[in-house]
């Protein structure tokens, strides 16, 4: 089964060709073309909804057509009719204009060339970037999303069957990470470079706070971390030393009480691995640290499926073959785990 999958729910604008054997874990990335907005966004410290979306439009199509033709050098490009089986696209969350782009165009090319159109759930499909690599994951898995919208711990079954745990009450981890970046004067999006800063920190003189980490559920809140270091920062005039010291102790704080609740989580519902996906899934600390606190394999992606990309929806879409009417592809900004 081969997949020609879009995703525009922010400020990506990607087309990946994806396969896999029925029986086969692995999903093959053939092709991944993705355009980002994100230098128009650092600009500003963050989205402009509009102009992400008008940046959407004009990249769709020739990202398409680059996913397609990009296959091989020697072999002639992949068509639509001939090398396709099914299209999927990110129908949400995100934002509206944003997916639309991509929710219309899939639509046109289901409809023109009479291949199946899968809708896909986004948050989803940054757990399933894990399969790009074949993986030995095992069920029951937890899922773990942190991103810059979200923040979730999901217990999956089987590849169909999916509980939602919990998840933030307010800002999820990467938003928080990107809020306290901005006050320290970083630019957006501020996750890497307080990574980087973090690792200058070998004494930690500094501690914040890890919100809910006592609870006994699997909620998550960041907007009180956030509250305690704008605190900290306003009365003090903060040497570059001091910003990593700040970086370091925002970082463990956030990191703790996620790190806490998904091996809870897996305790509790005896899952034999932990998946985690989303933006943040990119920091190597965060890795490390889960790999020192448990003997649960702990699956990452490659860091360029952290971010958001159409290949990790292909994924999910090669795993959950469950084609929509066009009539009921919807674009839904607040689509959540249905
Ligand atoms: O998944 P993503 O690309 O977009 C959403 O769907 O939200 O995640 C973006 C988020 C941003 O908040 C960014 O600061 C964070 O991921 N991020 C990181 C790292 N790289 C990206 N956070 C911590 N450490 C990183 N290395
Ligand atoms: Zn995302």
């Amino acid at each position: 089964m081969r997949i020609l999958a879009i995703e525009t729910s922010c400020d990506e604008t990607s087309a990946a060709v994806v396969e896999k054997s029925h029986d086969s874990n692995l999903v093959e990335v053939l092709t991944l073309v993705t355009s980002s907005s994100l230098p128009e966004h650092a600009k500003t410290g963050g989205i402009i909804p509009e102009c992400a979306a008008r940046m959407q439009l004009e990249y769709m199509l020739p990202v398409v057509e680059e996913a397609l033709k990009k296959y091989s050098d020697q072999e002639p490009r992949l068509t639509l009719t001939q090398d396709i089986d099914a299209i999927a696209v990110t129908s949400g969350p995100g934002l509206i204009g944003s997916l639309l782009v991509g929710v219309e165009c899939a639509k046109t090319l289901s409809y023109v060339f009479e291949k199946p159109l899968i809708p896909v759930n986004h948050l989803l499909a940054h757990l399933y970037a894990n399969f790009t690599r074949g993986e030995k994951i095992q069920f029951p898995f937890i899922g773990l999303i942190i991103s810059g919208g979200h923040t979730d711990l999901l217990l999956f079954e089987s590849h169909h069957k999916y509980t939602w745990l919990g998840g933030t009450r307010d800002d999820a981890v990467g938003e928080a990470l990107d809020k306290i970046g901005r006050k320290l004067g970083l630019a957006y999006p501020a996750g890497p470079e307080i990574e980087k800063r973090a690792r200058k920190i070998s004494n930690p003189s500094l501690r914040f706070q890890s919100p809910l980490i006592g609870a006994d559920n699997f909620d998550f809140s960041f907007s009180g971390l956030k509250t305690e270091v704008a605190r900290y920062i306003d009365v003090r005039d903060l040497s570059e030393e001091d910003v990593n010291e700040v970086c370091f102790a925002t970082q463990k704080a956030a990191f703790d009480v996620i790190i806490k609740k998904a091996l809870k989580a897996a305790d509790k519902y005896m899952a034999r691995s932990i998946v985690v996906g989303g933006g943040v899934a990119a920091n190597l600390r965060l890795k490390e640290e889960f790999l020192e606190k448990t003997e649960i394999p702990v699956f990452f992606p490659e860091k360029k499926y952290t971010v958001d990309n159409a290949a990790m929806i292909g994924a999910w879409a090669l795993f959950n073959l469950e084609p929509s009417r066009l009539s009921e592809v919807l674009a839904n900004p607040e689509m959540y785990f249905a």
